[in-house]
């Protein structure tokens, strides 16, 4: 029996579709407070079966946090997905990213080792691998370097994946995913979901940087293609193609059918920008537009995919399709 962490989040409820139909028996930890209708509607974009689908899901209520928690959820558990995690570019919840991503996954790496788990499929990032100082590809051979420029996130990432490394070292077997940023029907209002709300509101700009992409389906496939492999022990990165953010902001005004972008954001105004954003702390908001944003927007990163491809003999779907198929469920949903 397989245990998914994080299924009521974006990359987790994609997983526990792909999971399910292949007909595998999935558990599923939810926190209390978890949106488990988000993993229904998610299933529900994609058949129209979608009741009969997530019906044999066994739900049981954890948290990373508790390690009692996690002891009781791996009964009978013999493979483990990790998608479990904070995602933020936001400097003041550096505690809570570096207490859920690394003490987290440090507490179900110890659970796993003592349950006797088979196999660990750990949900890392690109940003665990470090940047890139010219410029050049990054391959899964990148070594992470202290700097001051990390994001609190990739600190925290990278501090879980040693932790599933430390967990190797004493007997677990593993499989590790770097993914880039992933594209799909998410949270409309949280994520990189949250891009195509706000392009669909109104957005003239557009910045030089570059990035890594990946569609979410992609990226459950190939977990599960690590899975039922022989694979162990390594780390892959899970990456369709890099591009420009021009680019790929024109495609997703394209096809929400909105106008392009086009005014590039001179790096003064970024700059000012999340300086002013970072005042709205005074009356409790979160600021939306941060220094962690703004580094990464005027970058360009560039990822080289092809140890999975050659390793899963694995095909990704280009971005552009990606993009054409979450805005195209974007529209729906705003229909209503
Ligand atoms: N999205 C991307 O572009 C991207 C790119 C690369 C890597 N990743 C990695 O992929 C993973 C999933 O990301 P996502 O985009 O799917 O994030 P998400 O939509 O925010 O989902 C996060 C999931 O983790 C759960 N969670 C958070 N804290 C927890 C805790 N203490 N105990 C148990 N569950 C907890 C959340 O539960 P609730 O529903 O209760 O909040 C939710 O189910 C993360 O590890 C992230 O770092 C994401």
């Amino acid at each position: 029996m397989i245990l998914v962490t994080g299924s009521t989040g974006f990359l987790g409820a994609h997983l526990l579709y792909e999971l399910i139909c292949k007909g595998l028996r999935v558990k599923a930890l939810y926190r209390k407070g978890s949106d488990i209708d988000f993993v229904r509607k998610t299933f529900s974009r994609y058949c129209t079966d979608f009741t009969k689908k997530f019906e044999p899901i066994q739900w049981i209520e954890g948290d990373i946090m508790d390690l009692y928690s996690l002891q009781e959820a791996l009964e009978g558990i013999d493979k483990v997905y990790h998608t479990a995690g904070k995602v933020s570019y936001n400097a003041t919840d550096k505690d809570v990213l570096l207490r859920v991503n690394q003490l987290g996954t440090q507490n179900l790496v110890n659970a796993c080792l003592d349950a006797k788990v088979k196999k660990l499929c750990h949900v890392s990032s690109v940003s665990a691998l470090g940047r890139s100082e010219q410029g050049e590809t990054i391959t899964e051979l990148h070594l992470w370097k202290t700097s001051r420029i990390n994001s609190y996130y990739a600190i925290s990432k990278y501090g879980a994946e040693r932790e599933v490394w430390r967990g190797v070292a004493e007997g677990l077997d593993a499989v590790i995913v770097n993914p880039s940023v992933i594209i799909g029907p998410g949270n409309w209002k949280s994520g990189s979901a949250k891009m195509f709300s706000t392009i669909y509101k109104w957005m003239p700009f557009y910045t030089p940087g570059t990035n890594g992409y990946v569609d979410v389906r992609d990226v459950a496939a190939i977990m599960v293609k690590l899975m039922e492999s022989d694979i162990k022990n390594e780390r892959f990165i899970v990456s369709s193609e890099d591009i420009p953010y021009r680019q790929l902001i024109w495609m997703i005004a394209q096809n929400l059918e909105r106008g392009k972008p086009f005014i590039r954001l001179p790096k003064i105004l970024a700059e000012i920008g999340w300086r002013l954003e970072y005042l709205k702390r005074i009356v409790g908001i979160d600021p939306t537009f941060t220094r962690e944003i703004v580094r990464s927007a005027f970058n360009k990163f560039y990822y080289d995919n092809q140890k999975a491809v050659k390793a899963l003999d694995f095909e990704y779907t280009p971005i552009e399709e990606s993009i054409k198929n979450t805005a195209r469920i974007f529209l729906d949903d705003r229909k209503g």
